[in-house]
């Protein structure tokens, strides 16, 4: 899989600078799925086929992702959805997981006060209260048009039927294998040897998947489904109740709205930190001709890396759930704080990280994850990051049930500078507190131009998801790449702490490496690294549209 990614990469590196990008991702004429998994895509795309329109075809698309990408795609987890509908009209749907009600601040740290190792990564304890069902039921109140029982069914039928595990699955699941024995108390249906084109039958999650078929949502939180969940979080010693699943709710939320250059870009807030990320980086970035530097070079990620640094400094002071916090939304993303922030700024030498701490407020009040993007035959769009958090969340797979549960609490600063799975650290904003949603990077956005749509694009990748949209959006606004070549392109990273650029491996040059080396820069790169998979949808100047699956996974698109 990665030797077939590096010929990728290559080859669209050595196309940069043609004028004819002749890397093509499917072109349809109306509309198109992107996901993780040829299957769900399918499954979305006959939706539509049958008149569905993009909201129907998300619910379908979810399902079947929880089914035949079980390493994220989910009924255990949760995620985030932006819209925007044939008229121009934009919104998000937040659908996050939730601190348990009898979670408090300090549930992962020993008597010593140091944070217990995997804790909050590894079984019940590191479960939230799952938000997707509870998501799709929200779009399919709000926007739904086909019955019910026709989007849910080809999941069911997926599971029932089972499909042929691609040979990257199978890695997953044998990688997975010890931890998913060291969480369970019973041998699951993945505890086996895999190998591509085995064929994985889920006979649980089915009857699950049929539940949720035939009571709706309270065939997920109430019920049988809830008792197996219940149960085997308690015989687990986890602490999830019945009164957790019953009060959990999806909240429509304000989506965050900026401009970048001619483009308007709407994207998720909070409790996910990318839209507001997204847009203080694109404002640091903004005032210089990014297309007069050459894509990539010193100088290039020179500049991306100093505003995300500043940007991931701030992200770690002042972002949580906005439910619980007061997060100084306006001032953080105003132009003026962005240019004051970017003023220590230089091409002579690298801001060490030591050096930037959050920015001052005036008035201050207060590597797993799944993307997939819609646009149907009507003109509406979806954007949306759905997870389990890590490789199957907690490993937990409910006895009786069949599906995985989360481990995002991990997402939550278990000790204000003690780094979580991704090496973020967080402050008191992000502190565990009963029914708190914790803070995520998740980053689904839509692009317009002229006030039409433009971009659908979105990605997994943790903390790395901010960088990898962001730089999607710049390879096809300011280099203007396709959308398969842009996703395509080698990525690199930085989040202010660790101070390191994290870079996809045999993918930038030695000059460029040593160059960065030499202006102070400290560059990680490992071999099995991938940064995101972004699945993205770009609507032509003719109206066709063409889809970016991302070759770093088994992703595709199908459309017509
Ligand atoms: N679980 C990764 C995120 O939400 O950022």
């Amino acid at each position: 899989m990665l030797k077939k990614f590096i010929i990728i990469l290559i080859t669209s590196i050595l196309f940069i600078g043609c004028k004819e990008s002749k890397v093509k991702g499917l072109i349809t004429e109306k509309a198109m799925v992107v996901s993780a998994k040829k299957e769900a895509s399918k499954v979305g795309s006959d939706i539509l086929q049958k008149g569905g329109n993009a909201y129907d075809a998300m619910i379908a698309t979810h399902f079947a992702l929880a089914v035949v990408y079980p390493v994220a795609g989910n009924i255990g987890g949760g995620g985030f959805m932006v819209y925007r509908d044939k008229n121009g009209k934009k919104g998000a749907l937040d659908f996050r997981e939730k601190a348990p009600i009898t979670a408090y601040k300090d549930m992962y740290l020993d008597s010593l006060g140091n944070v217990i190792k995997n804790k909050s990564v590894l079984g019940a304890h590191a479960v939230g209260i799952p938000g997707s069902v509870a998501g799709v039921f929200e779009v399919y109140k709000k926007f739904g048009s086909l019955p019910f029982k026709e989007l849910i069914q080809p999941a069911i039928d997926l599971a029932k039927n089972g499909f042929t595990i691609t040979r990257k699955q199978a890695d997953d699941l044998n990688n997975a294998t010890d931890r998913f024995r060291k969480v369970n108390n019973y041998k699951t249906i993945f505890d086996k040897e895999w190998k591509a084109g085995d064929l994985l039958i889920q006979n649980e999650l089915a009857k699950t998947l049929e539940r949720i078929r035939d009571f709706g949502k309270d065939g997920f939180y109430k019920g049988k489904t809830a008792d197996f969940l219940v149960n085997y979080i308690s015989e687990l010693g986890g602490i999830i109740t019945h009164e957790d699943l019953e009060k959990y709710v999806a909240i429509w939320r304000k989506p965050i709205e900026f401009s970048y250059k001619d483009y308007q870009i709407t994207s998720m807030t909070l409790p996910a930190s990318g839209g507001i990320c997204l847009a203080q980086i694109l404002k640091s970035i903004e005032p210089f001709d990014i297309s007069k530097i050459e894509h990539n070079s010193t100088k290039y990620i020179q500049l991306l890396t100093e505003a995300e640094k500043r940007s991931y400094a701030d992200r770690a002071h002042y972002l949580g759930d906005i439910d619980f916090i007061n997060v100084p939304i306006d001032s953080l993303t105003a132009t003026s704080y962005i240019n004051k922030r970017m003023e220590t700024f230089s091409w002579d030498k690298a801001t060490p990280s030591s050096e930037i701490s959050h920015g001052k407020i005036l008035g201050y009040e207060s590597d797993e994850t799944t993307h997939y993007s819609i646009v149907d035959q009507f003109g509406n769009a979806v954007s949306v990051t759905t997870t389990l958090n890590t490789g199957y969340g907690s490993k937990v797979l409910v006895k009786g049930a069949g599906f995985f549960l989360n481990n995002e609490m991990d997402d939550f600063s278990s000790k204000p500078g003690t780094p979580n799975v991704y090496g973020l650290v967080g402050s008191k904003a992000n502190s565990i507190v009963p029914e708190k949603r914790m803070l995520s990077s998740m980053t689904p956005t839509i692009v317009e131009k002229d006030g039409k749509l433009f971009m659908v694009v979105g990605t997994p990748g943790g903390s790395t998801i901010i960088t990898s949209v962001l730089q999607n959006i710049i390879n096809v606004v300011d280099y203007n790449m396709g959308m398969q070549e842009a996703v395509n392109q080698p990525r690199f990273h930085h989040q202010w702490l660790p101070d390191v650029i994290r870079m996809e491996p045999h993918s930038f040059s030695d000059a460029t490496k040593k160059e960065l080396e030499h202006l102070g820069y400290s560059i990680l790169e490992r071999n099995s690294l991938i940064i995101g998979r972004v699945d993205a949808i770009l609507v032509l100047p003719d109206g066709k549209l063409e889809g970016g699956a991302d070759p770093r996974g088994d992703d595709t698109a199908v459309g017509f």
